[in-house]
């Protein structure tokens, strides 16, 4: 039934002269011996992979253990008709991928409803107990931690892993098997497995295991990961396997999805299934008979949270019978047989060493706690954000004082309170400063504004977050300008606005003599600067960092304008007529054209070669313009052209697939994973009759 016996494999060495006789005579034809010496092999290592990585019970040294994997190593290269899938040498990652394929999950990956509090989670049991009242008999739940990492689908047909991929948007998820391949807590090769079998589970990355990472990655001057789950998933959707091979990830196992050639009756049961075949199962699942324990449990693993080597954001609470399960049933994205009953944020004291004022690239200036730093949810914290005056005041901040702080996930750590009591008089009080810390202009509040700012366009520290903005993914694309590096570039004077970034071959030789550069680095970002001269309108007209305008205005803005020329030819009232522009926007765009430093720096782009492309401008000034549209399912009343052409006929546009930049889904019946993506991302779906509505209004 297992696929290890928990015996080692035949440990009979191989007959030395074999290889001899393949030396001299240079044999290059597989022989009976030879495979099975390679199948050999390959059971061996699987076998001392499941005592190292599952159960944590090395059985050799690792000199011993590489003396065989070489052996497998070596034979596979004289005969590479021996490699299978399943052999461990196949961990290593394959060549790059230019993306990945999409892979639809026989059975959507539905997420968790959430409890935050034991009332929450009263009510779910409530609710459970009624749908199964008088129909189910006694309620069992199985519980397990909630672990916060990457969830994936493992495919076994016959036994052989075959297929992996991401949860994706529950329906479809992206194609991630070569790189699951190199995760060695994954099976490759299951034995006495049924004929299908797909496995869910959560890819993570072990706390201690990410701080090395992290250690190796600030040695190597590469940014490094915010969490262990940013460090996972990040690793997990790489194009290049190698890469995922080299990170230190581990798998998880939660449940099944679709299984053929055997059944269960219920999770637990399921559960040490998995176990038995192979798989990391977490210790602390168990199974519970009635509520109070299970907030016993809650309380139990909260306790315990921290000195866990991996990061969980709370715990999972399952119905585990399955038949009670299937009375109970799904809602469109999540079961109500379970549910996820969460961890507060969590929180520390510490102390506020400093504040300091940071300026934004609008020249907002924050406040920032410098704090003595202090480890909370898996990662050292030494800044938190005071986000604003007001903010300060309402909560009473001084320098000095000790405070609470949380970071709920990967939520930037706030600070909750001040501990007043531990005052003891020597604390220092804060105020904004009246000159930029930066550059020493004046600095202003605007009447009604939250934010103090610094009026000096040429601040350097506005600079700097301009040029980093300019340079960033959705605007220009200039991979290999972090942020020090822009600082520097400005500190050493090459760059005073957006287009000097094109003078940068010019200084070839200085910047080579700065820190954290080198030629390989250099010759790849002249080329990401060449390559960012033919924009989009849409990311250039965001790359300009006018106020106000982020990624969705801006794209808005070049379907309705279609180019510079036309947009800076705009009055105010031209540019509200567009239904997302209010009048603080179109004064921002207004008052940015008006800057005669702008043109400037416009007409230098132009000058550096930058080209400042046109693109169609959406039809007619109809109430639909600017919003676009995706339709999923069957409409009654219209084909699918037909709804297209009254969708443009008012100016709206019809894309293909669900982003944040949707404005509506139509759903007709039978809708499909669109209507699942609209859902998640909290787009507006509207029913046939509520689409007629709209066009008819
Ligand atoms: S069960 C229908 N069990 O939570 C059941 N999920 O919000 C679905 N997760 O995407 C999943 N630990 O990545 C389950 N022990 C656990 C889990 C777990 C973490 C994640 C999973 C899923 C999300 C659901």
């Amino acid at each position: 039934m297992s696929r290890f016996n928990l015996k080692c494999p035949d440990k009979v060495n191989f007959p030395l002269t074999l290889f001899n006789k393949i030396d001299i005579f240079q044999v290059n034809m597989v022989t009976e011996e030879i495979k099975k010496r390679a199948k050999q092999l390959r059971k061996q290592i699987e076998y001392h992979n499941y005592r190292y990585y599952i159960l944590d019970k090395p059985e050799i040294t690792d000199a011993e253990y590489d003396k065989l994997f070489d052996e497998l190593v070596e034979l596979e290269k004289r005969f590479p008709e021996l490699v299978t899938l399943d052999s461990p040498t196949q961990r290593v990652g394959a060549p790059p991928l230019e993306k990945f394929g999409t892979v639809r999950h026989a059975l959507p990956m539905l997420s968790l409803n959430k409890a935050t509090t034991a009332e929450e989670f009263n009510d779910f049991h409530r609710r459970v107990s009624e749908l199964l009242a008088n129909k189910g008999g006694e309620i069992n739940y199985t519980v397990e931690p909630k672990f916060d990492g990457l969830a994936v689908e493992l495919i076994y047909k016959n036994g052989l892993f075959v297929t992996g991929s991401t949860r994706g948007d529950g329906i479809t998820g992206e194609d991630v098997t070569v790189n699951l391949r190199t995760i060695n807590s994954i099976p490759l090769r299951l034995n006495n497995a049924p004929v299908l079998l797909e496995v869910r589970g959560e890819v993570i990355m072990f706390k201690s295991q990410f701080n090395k990472l992290n250690e190796n990655r600030l040695r190597a001057g590469e940014e490094p990961f915010a969490n262990p789950r940013n460090a996972a998933a990040g690793s997990v959707r790489q194009l290049d396997s190698k890469i995922t091979a080299s990170r230190p990830l581990q798998f998880f196992a939660y449940g099944i999805g679709t299984i053929s050639g055997m059944s269960f009756n219920s999770h637990f049961e399921t559960m040490m299934y998995l176990k038995q075949i192979g798989f990391i199962v977490n210790e602390h699942i168990s199974k519970l008979d009635n509520i109070k324990e299970v907030k016993r449990y809650y309380t139990r693993i909260l306790e315990l949270r921290d000195s866990l080597d991996y990061d969980i954001d709370g715990i999972v609470i399952k119905v585990d019978n399955y038949h009670q399960q299937h009375i109970i049933g799904e809602l469109s994205r999540s079961p109500r047989w379970a549910i996820a009953w969460k961890f507060p944020p969590q929180q520390v004291t510490t102390v506020i060493e400093d504040i300091k004022v940071q300026v934004g690239r609008t020249g907002i200036l924050t406040p920032v706690a410098h704090l003595k730093p202090i480890r909370v949810g898996g990662v050292t914290v030494s800044r938190a954000s005071l986000h604003n005056e007001d903010e300060l005041k309402r909560k009473d901040i001084k320098i000095g004082d000790m405070v609470i702080i949380q970071r709920a996930g990967d939520v930037i750590p706030e600070v909750v309170k001040v501990i007043k009591s531990k005052r003891n008089g020597t604390e220092k009080s804060f105020s904004m400063p009246s000159a930029c810390p930066v550059c020493g202009s004046k600095t202003i509040r605007i009447e009604g504004e939250v934010a103090v700012r610094c009026i000096n366009p040429y601040c350097r520290a506005q600079l700097v977050e301009r040029i980093f903005h300019y340079a960033s993914k959705p605007a220009m694309d200039i991979e290999g300008l972090g942020y020090k590096t822009v600082e520097m570039l400005v500190e050493k004077g090459f760059i005073n606005d957006i287009a000097d970034l094109y003078k940068i071959p010019e200084h070839k030789e200085e910047i080579l003599k700065m820190e954290r550069t080198g030629e390989k680095w250099f010759s790849n970002l002249v080329r990401a600067l060449e390559n960012s001269k033919h924009p989009q309108l849409e990311n250039l007209i965001y790359a300009l960092g006018i106020r106000n305008v982020g990624e969705h205005l801006a794209s808005v803005i070049a379907k309705r304008f279609g180019s510079i020329d036309n947009l800076k030819k705009q009055s105010k009232e031209q540019l509200t007529r567009v239904n997302e522009i209010g009048p603080v926007v179109a004064e921002s765009i207004i008052a940015f054209f008006k800057d005669k430093r702008n043109i400037k720096i416009l007409n230098k782009l132009m000058e550096y070669g930058v080209t400042f492309p046109t693109s169609e401008i959406a039809t007619g000034t109809g109430k639909l313009s600017g919003k676009n549209f995706v339709l999923t399912g069957t409409l009654k009343g219209y084909t699918r052209q037909q709804a297209t052409k009254e969708i443009e006929k008012y100016g709206g546009r019809v894309t293909s697939s669900v982003s944040k930049n949707t404005d509506y889904v139509i759903a007709g019946s039978d809708p499909g994973s669109k209507y699942d993506k609209a859902l998640e991302l909290g787009v507006n779906i509207l029913s046939e009759e509520e689409f007629k509505n709209l066009l008819s209004d």
